[in-house]
């Protein structure tokens, strides 16, 4: 049976690092404010102009160069963002010119901090049907120019930051590694719990006006309660989904890699499962939550440091604005 596997991983963080304390001049805040309900301690966030397709770039060289590619055998681009470089065309369409690498297909999907599994999803589809054989599925996020860095927003500004990570996804053909799952859920009823209201097509005559701007109605807006209370639920459930479909239990997962939203979230799963931390991944504290970009993060990182070898069970799983949430299993 033909499998989609993973050929080699990349990331790219700004050089410009936030701490919590820098936060502190900035709004009303404090470290322990934000350590405590959290888990974060610091965040990157871009130091000029650079979009979205500049840090992927950077993250999709060095994933190619791990799985021994060059861009020109890649065949198919999926870019999921909630922080898209222009409204249109789609980020994927600039990191394809940055790659140079033209007539390719250039996918962006917008599903939030699910965005990488519900990417992984389509890709492994279309490897198993044969259509691409090898994809570049990147996460890639530049929130902080889109944030309310004042005492108004300081709840959602401390907990976002930039970054992009990439994965070179490949058709493997009889092997037993690959994608042994994935699982997807959205429910619309709760589309305003976590949003941008502005700017947006729905507007009449313009998308945004200068009274929107003064509102703030162009910030992130967030009911950070409901957000926690449904991602501690729905985390547990998609994974529970996903062992039962694959006939497997918590203790054969060797990592379990959830979306680095809150680390009282994380630790709320893992303790709902019974997995121990160790085989929990979790770097929040270092790079806050990059929606899109955090799984492939965190696989980069595990993959680096020993955590995660050939043969090992992973299962990824995410919770976001949608709401969104997802699964996949994935044999190293
Ligand atoms: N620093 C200091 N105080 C802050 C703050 C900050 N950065 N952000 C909010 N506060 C204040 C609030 O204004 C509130 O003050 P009040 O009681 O005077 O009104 C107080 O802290 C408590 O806020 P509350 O919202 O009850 O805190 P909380 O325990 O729910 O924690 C979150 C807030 C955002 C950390 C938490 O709700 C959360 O993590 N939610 C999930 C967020 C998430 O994961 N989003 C992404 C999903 S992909």
């Amino acid at each position: 049976m033909k499998r989609c596997v993973f050929l080699g991983l990349g990331h790219y963080v700004p050089e410009r690092r936030v701490t919590n304390q820098e936060l502190t001049a900035l709004m009303e805040t404090t470290d322990e404010w934000i350590v405590e309900r959290t888990g974060i301690r610091q965040r990157y966030w871009v130091p000029h102009e650079m979009g979205g397709s500049e840090l992927a770039e950077h993250a999709a060289r060095e994933a190619l160069a791990r799985a021994g590619l060059e861009p020109g055998d890649i065949d198919c681009i999926i870019l999921a963002t909630l922080s898209p470089e222009h409204t249109f065309p789609g980020t994927a369409c600039f990191l394809q010119a940055r790659l140079g690498i033209p007539g390719i297909p250039a996918v962006d999907i917008r599903n939030q901090c699910s965005g990488f599994i519900y990417g992984l999803s389509i890709a492994d589809a279309w490897i198993r049907a044969g259509q691409y054989r090898r994809i570049l599925l990147v996460g890639a996020e530049v929130h902080s120019t889109g944030l309310d860095i004042s005492t108004r927003g300081r709840d959602v500004a401390c907990l976002f930051g930039d970054a992009a990570a990439v994965a070179v996804l490949g058709a493997d053909d009889g092997g037993e590694r690959g994608v042994l799952s994935t699982h997807l859920h959205a429910d619309g009823r709760f589309a305003k719990a976590l949003w941008i209201e502005a700017p947006g097509s729905r507007f009449h005559p313009l998308r945004i006006s200068h009274q929107m701007l003064d509102e703030g109605r162009h910030f992130p807006k967030m009911n950070g309660r409901q957000v926690f209370t449904a991602a501690a639920q729905r985390m547990p459930e998609v994974i529970r989904e996903c062992l039962k479909a694959n006939g497997l239990t918590i203790d054969d997962v060797a990592l379990l890699v959830p979306h680095q939203a809150n680390q009282r979230i994380t630790e709320l799963v893992a303790r709902q499962l019974g997995i121990p931390m160790e085989r929990v991944a979790s770097n929040i504290e270092r790079y806050g939550n990059t929606t899109a970009a955090s799984i492939p993060l965190c696989l980069y990182e595990a993959e680096r440091d020993g955590r995660l070898r050939p043969g090992d069970l992973v299962v990824l799983a995410s919770f976001g604005a949608g709401f969104t949430w997802a699964s996949a299993a994935v044999r190293w």
